[in-house]
């Protein structure tokens, strides 16, 4: 069969652009795994809403000038597929030890674990923040929103797929069970979590929805882009068909925050309020008041922070020595593409203080990649503090240090404050609801999550969005809910 890569064969139960028709024993494979991918789905993907038509896009060719089409599907009925960016003529492996070689198109004997355990741990992030996310449609504060919402959901749904294809076609038999098994581990499970802290906690609101899509999703990105330089040819072409995806998501996070920010400033400037962080009274007006929506943030890019893994790793340095994992825009960087010799500052905590050493540019990797990242999040604080500030407000929303509130590498023992001050247990004990979510926040965020389920209705804690999801608009029934 002559098959375009750029078209996705939607002819078999699994639309694919990897021909699987013709690869009997992965079509087989995939074919066995799909009945617990749909009682996964049945059971822990969005509660409710199962049987409603939503307006979905699915991918239907990895041309980035077009991929996605737009149309009512029931979640159930969305076609999960396995989609790879096309094959780049003549790649190499663009560093380490094997840089300037041909890519590989098969797994490399000797990088076999190494590789199996980074498809895994990034596989298991996918299927984890749909169980996280799963009780939100309930409380979906309008059409437009909830719509979102799954599509974030399926589409994290089909990156799992990704990983699966890749774990069932390369890895025989212990890929198979490997793929059994991010079906069997849950979010939050006493007995068999998700791999990764951040992927355990709970997704309580949509504003922890919108910030775990800013934040969290965004080191997904990053991730994606590490592996999407790797040797192994297959695992790079697929990260960057998901990179296409991943946009979206952010994109969520990205304006769901920027519309929180513009309604409380909205409501404030209604009522003359001139303090906003007169939390009482901006409460009074059913919006979220801004030191929350600091609180917030400051919880849930820490948690991200923690997904970065220490800061000086010979595991990082492993995996980039090898071809496996590159950094962030590794073929942009103009250096030997094998930090011999090279160095990379790394925030350290020496004698009680915090300071900046540097360390071998190969174990410091996960850090480079942690301040990319960090680099990459400042944007958002940028554009929701524009928004304060045109509304007159003098209140800016801030990344807090990276000491704060850590549960992995080199901060994990000690308390700071957001501005990286060291402090004792007792101090942080007496000020943490000042810098963290506290229960009573939590319980006035729930009071505000009443769903509004009527096509172009928001409710009162967020504005409507500058423009609808595929240009439809604002009164456009992005869910029916009773089909
Ligand atoms: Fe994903
Ligand atoms: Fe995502």
């Amino acid at each position: 069969m002559n098959m375009n890569i750029m078209n996705v064969d939607y002819s078999t139960k699994i639309p694919n652009n990897v021909n699987l028709a013709e690869d009997r024993q992965v079509l087989k494979a995939l074919e066995g795994w799909h009945p617990g991918y749909m009682d996964w789905w049945s059971d822990m993907g969005p509660e409710g809403f199962q049987e409603s038509l939503v307006y979905l896009r699915t991918a239907y060719s990895v041309d980035p000038r077009g991929w996605a089409k737009f149309d009512y599907v029931r979640m159930p009925e969305y076609r999960w597929g396995i989609l790879l960016a096309p094959q780049e003529e003549n790649r190499v492996v663009p560093f380490g030890e094997h840089f300037g070689e041909p890519a590989w198109q098969e797994v490399p004997g000797e990088y076999r674990a190494m590789l199996r355990r980074l498809i895994v741990i990034q596989g298991d992030t996918e299927p984890a923040s749909v169980e996280q996310q799963r009780h939100l449609g309930k409380t979906a504060p309008s059409l437009y929103d909830m719509r979102n919402l799954f599509q974030v959901n399926v589409e994290e749904g089909r990156h799992l797929w990704a990983m699966v294809y890749l774990l069932q076609k390369y890895f025989g038999r212990d890929g198979r069970e490997e793929a059994d098994d991010l079906l069997r581990r849950r979010s939050g499970d006493a007995d068999a979590p998700r791999m990764l802290g951040a992927f355990n906690e709970a997704t309580p609101d949509w504003l922890s929805f919108f910030m775990f899509t800013y934040f969290t999703d965004r080191d997904g990105k990053m991730q994606l882009h590490s592996l999407a330089q790797s040797g192994f040819d297959p695992l790079s072409r697929t990260c960057r068909f998901m990179l296409t995806e991943e946009a979206h998501h952010m994109f969520v996070g990205e304006t769901g925050i920027t519309r929180v920010v513009q309604r409380t400033c909205d409501a404030m400037r209604e009522a003359g309020i001139t303090d906003p962080t007169d939390i009482a009274k901006v409460r009074a007006l059913g919006v979220i008041d801004l030191p929350t929506i600091q609180k917030k943030l400051n919880l849930h890019y820490t948690l991200s922070l923690d997904l970065f893994g220490s800061e000086v790793s010979t595991n990082a340095a492993n995996a980039f020595n090898t071809g496996i994992k590159g950094r962030y825009h590794e073929t942009q960087i103009d250096d030997d593409h094998q930090l011999k010799n090279s160095t990379y500052p790394v925030l350290k905590l020496i004698n009680g203080e915090i300071k900046l050493v540097d360390e071998p540019a190969l174990t410091a990797l996960n850090m480079r990649l942690r301040d990319d990242y960090s680099q990459d999040c400042v944007k958002g604080m940028l554009r929701w503090n524009k928004v304060i500030s045109t509304a007159g407000y003098q209140f800016q929303l801030k990344l807090p240090n990276v000491a704060f509130h850590r549960h992995i590498g080199e901060f994990k023992d000690v308390h700071a404050t957001p501005d990286g001050i060291l402090i004792d247990d007792a101090t942080w004990a007496k000020r943490r609801d000042d810098w963290l979510p506290s229960t009573a926040d939590g319980d006035f965020i729930t009071s505000l999550m009443q769903p509004v389920t009527e096509a172009g209705k928001f409710a009162s804690w967020i504005s409507p969005p500058k423009v609808g999801i595929d240009n439809k608009p604002g009164d456009f029934e992005y869910v029916r809910i009773e089909s």
